[in-house]
């Protein structure tokens, strides 16, 4: 009985740490994928915005926090922070999560891709 317990407890943790690792993320994956789908709008040096802004130290930050760029009401209104989940929602679906965002990205919809993004972001200094 008590082995039986023992058992089924290690069992649950190797569920749990194989689900943590996953939502991790890959960093040098997300970097490629951030080139291919992100990097058209956004720069991740600080202060350089394009027709996004600057993601330089975005993960913590609150939406709409760069200064001299000029989001949308909705974003400024949105009062989010971005963190792990909240970028994750934001990007499955950008005009789903902050109606009226001038973000005209479709969104990722693979969790892979995601959890790889957010992993770069949270890589990008301030
Ligand atoms: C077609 C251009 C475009 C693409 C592609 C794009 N974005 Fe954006 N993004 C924007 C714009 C414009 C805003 C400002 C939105 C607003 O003010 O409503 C924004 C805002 C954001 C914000 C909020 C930033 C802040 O300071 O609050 C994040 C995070 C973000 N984008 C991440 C991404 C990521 C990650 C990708 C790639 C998966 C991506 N974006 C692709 C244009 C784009």
């Amino acid at each position: 009985m008590r082995f039986k317990t023992l058992t089924l407890a290690a069992a649950a943790a190797v569920v749990l740490s194989a689900g943590a690792a996953k939502a991790e993320g890959d960093a040098a994956a997300g970097e490629a994928l951030f080139k291919k789908r992100c990097a058209v709008c956004h720069a991740v040096e600080a202060g350089k915005n394009k027709v996004g802004p600057s993601l330089a130290g975005v993960v913590g930050a609150a939406a709409g926090h760069v200064e001299s760029y000029k989001y949308s009401k909705a974003m400024m209104d949105s009062g989010l922070t971005w963190d792990e989940a909240t970028l994750d929602e934001y990007l499955t679906d950008p005009r789903g999560v902050v109606k009226g965002t001038k973000m005209a990205f479709p969104g990722l919809k693979k969790e892979e891709e995601r959890a790889d993004v957010i992993a770069y972001l949270s890589t990008l200094g301030q």
